[in-house]
C-alpha cells in the first residue's frame, strides 16, 4: 500500500475517534426534528439553509473539527462534571462552570439566532451547530467525566472487538441496528402528544441532567463487567431509541418556540 493511502486511512480512523453520535445517529435527530417543525419554523430554517436540510446539516459540526482554525469549537460537543450531583447541584454547576461546553454552547447558538444584528451567515452556521449540539447532548456518554474523556479511555469488548464506551455509545448501537437514518427517524418517531408536549417543556438544564444520569449508570455498569456482549444491546437499545426521539423532538420544539410567530 502507498504511503499517501494509509496516511489518509489512518486519518480517516483518528477522525473517527473522540467525535460523537455518529452520521446515523445525528441525522435521526435531524430527521425527526424537521417532522415536528411548525409551518413557520420550516419556513426560518428553509430561509437560513436554503437547500440544506436539517438532517444533513446535523454533522457539519464534526466535519469542522479536523481543521485548526475551528478548534476553539471542540469543547462544545460535551459536558463534563463531577460524580455523584443531585439535579440541583448540577444545575449550579452549570451555572459556574466557565469552560466552554455543549451547555453554554447550545445557549449561545440560540443567542446567536435570536439577535437581529447577527448576519445570516452567522445565523447558519448557529442553526448547524444548534441541531449538532441537541443531538450531542442527549448522547449519555457526552454528559460524563472528565478523567476518562467521556468514556474514550474505557476499554471495552463489544460484539467480540476491541472498543470503548465513548463509541459504542456514538456508533455501535446505533448502527447495530443496521438501518438507514431515514428508516430509524420513522421506525422511533413514535412519541405520544402527551410525551412530545412533556419532553419539549423539560428545560435544556433537565435535558443534560438525563444524560449524567444515564452515563452514571453506563459506567457502574462497565465496572462489574466490561464485556458486552449479545444481551448489551437488547437491553440498552430502548434508552438509544429514547434519546435519539428525545433530541429529535426537543430540537423542534426549540426552533417552534425560536420562530413563533
Ligand atoms: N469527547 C471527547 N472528549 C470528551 C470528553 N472529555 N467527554 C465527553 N466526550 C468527549
Ligand atoms: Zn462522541
Ligand atoms: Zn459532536
Amino acid at each position: 500500500m502507498k504511503f499517501g493511502s494509509f496516511h489518509f486511512i489512518f486519518l480517516f480512523f483518528l477522525s473517527l475517534l473522540l467525535i460523537s453520535w455518529g452520521t446515523i445517529g445525528h441525522r435521526t435527530v435531524g430527521k425527526i426534528a424537521q417532522k415536528h417543525l411548525s409551518a413557520t419554523a420550516k419556513i426560518e430554517v428553509k430561509k437560513l439553509l436554503g437547500t440544506e436540510i436539517l438532517p444533513l446539516v446535523s454533522t457539519f459540526a464534526d466535519e469542522l473539527r479536523p481543521h485548526k482554525q475551528f478548534d476553539y469549537t471542540s469543547k462544545w460537543h460535551y459536558l463534563n462534571a463531577p460524580e455523584g450531583l443531585n439535579y440541583r447541584d448540577f444545575v449550579a454547576f452549570l451555572a459556574a462552570d466557565t469552560v466552554p461546553n455543549v451547555y453554554s454552547a447550545v445557549l449561545n447558538q440560540i443567542k446567536v439566532l435570536k439577535s437581529p444584528s447577527q448576519s445570516k451567515l452567522n445565523k447558519k452556521f448557529a442553526l448547524k451547530f444548534l441541531v449538532h449540539l441537541v443531538g450531542d447532548l442527549h448522547q449519555p456518554m457526552h454528559v460524563s467525566r472528565a478523567i476518562d474523556k467521556g468514556g474514550n479511555d474505557i476499554e471495552v469488548k463489544f460484539l467480540n472487538k476491541k472498543n470503548n464506551l465513548h463509541s459504542v455509545w456514538d456508533t455501535g448501537l446505533v448502527e447495530y441496528y443496521g438501518l438507514s437514518y431515514t428508516e430509524m427517524a420513522t421506525e422511533f418517531d413514535d412519541a405520544s402528544p402527551a410525551d412530545i408536549e412533556k419532553w419539549q417543556k423539560d428545560s435544556l438544564e433537565k435535558w443534560i441532567y438525563e444524560s449524567y444520569k444515564i452515563s452514571e449508570q453506563l459506567y457502574a455498569e462497565v465496572e462489574t463487567n466490561n464485556n458486552l456482549d449479545y444481551d448489551y444491546f437488547p437491553s440498552h437499545a430502548p434508552i438509544i431509541k429514547k434519546r435519539l426521539l428525545q433530541g429529535g423532538i426537543r430540537l423542534a420544539g426549540l426552533l417552534n418556540e425560536l420562530y413563533k410567530k
